[in-house]
């Protein structure tokens, strides 16, 4: 079998198993993933990626140049972290929820998180816990690449306000199913220092 016929179908076995968690039916179009690298810079040091699911969004991130020992790659579900092991073995793979990140030592402060994690079906107290799991292991001017399905950044802007983050929409993908934005969200600029 195909390797993308094997990971849609493992995808929407998860699917019907969570739904609430795995979100989506299928994985990122490759045009998505791609727009979801692009605003990584890979000079910067290691990358976060929240729910990499079946690692679409890893491929790009590794031919955008970002090293396979400088990806953690943050997981809730059993199946998808295992398989995640096997296909980027130099990664760091931890298998848990993204808020609770924040206690994780790393060798070099990671300057972007990648978040393919459903946030508008997560209830707003626990969003506020991720993102400030998040920010807490990014430099100050640390950037959240989030895409989402809804037409609207996926933090609302009371949340924004209260965090101190501020959420612009990147780019918008057509060719994926659905259709999705990408919006980078950061720390307010007098929050941040001056590289
Ligand atoms: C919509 S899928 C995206 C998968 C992949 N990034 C892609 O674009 O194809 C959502 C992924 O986020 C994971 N996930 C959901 N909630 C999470 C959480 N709180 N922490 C870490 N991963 C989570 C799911 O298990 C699933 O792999």
């Amino acid at each position: 079998m195909k390797d993308w016929v094997a990971e849609r179908s493992v995808f929407l076995k998860e699917w019907i198993r969570a739904p609430l968690v795995t979100a989506s039916i299928v994985p990122s179009s490759k045009t998505l993933a791609r727009a979801m690298a692009r605003g990584v810079r890979p000079e910067l040091g290691p990358v976060i990626e929240l729910g990499p699911g079946t690692g679409v969004i890893t491929r790009h991130l590794l031919e955008a140049g970002v090293p396979e020992d400088q990806l953690i790659l943050v997981e809730v579900n059993h199946y998808f972290a295992n398989q995640l092991r096997k296909k980027f073995p130099k990664a760091r793979v931890i298998h848990d929820s993204a808020e609770n990140l924040g206690g994780i030592k790393f060798d070099q402060t990671p300057a972007f998180a990648v978040s393919g994690i459903p946030l508008m079906s997560i209830p707003n107290p626990k969003v506020a816990e991720i993102l400030k799991s998040v920010f807490s292991c990014l430099t100050p001017d640390g950037v959240f690449i989030q895409f989402t399905y809804a037409p609207r950044c996926p933090v609302n802007k009371k949340l924004q306000k209260r965090l101190g983050l501020q959420g612009d929409i990147f780019e918008m993908v057509l060719r994926n199913i659905p259709p999705a934005g990408v919006y980078h969200i950061s720390r307010v600029n007098d929050l941040r220092s001056k590289r």
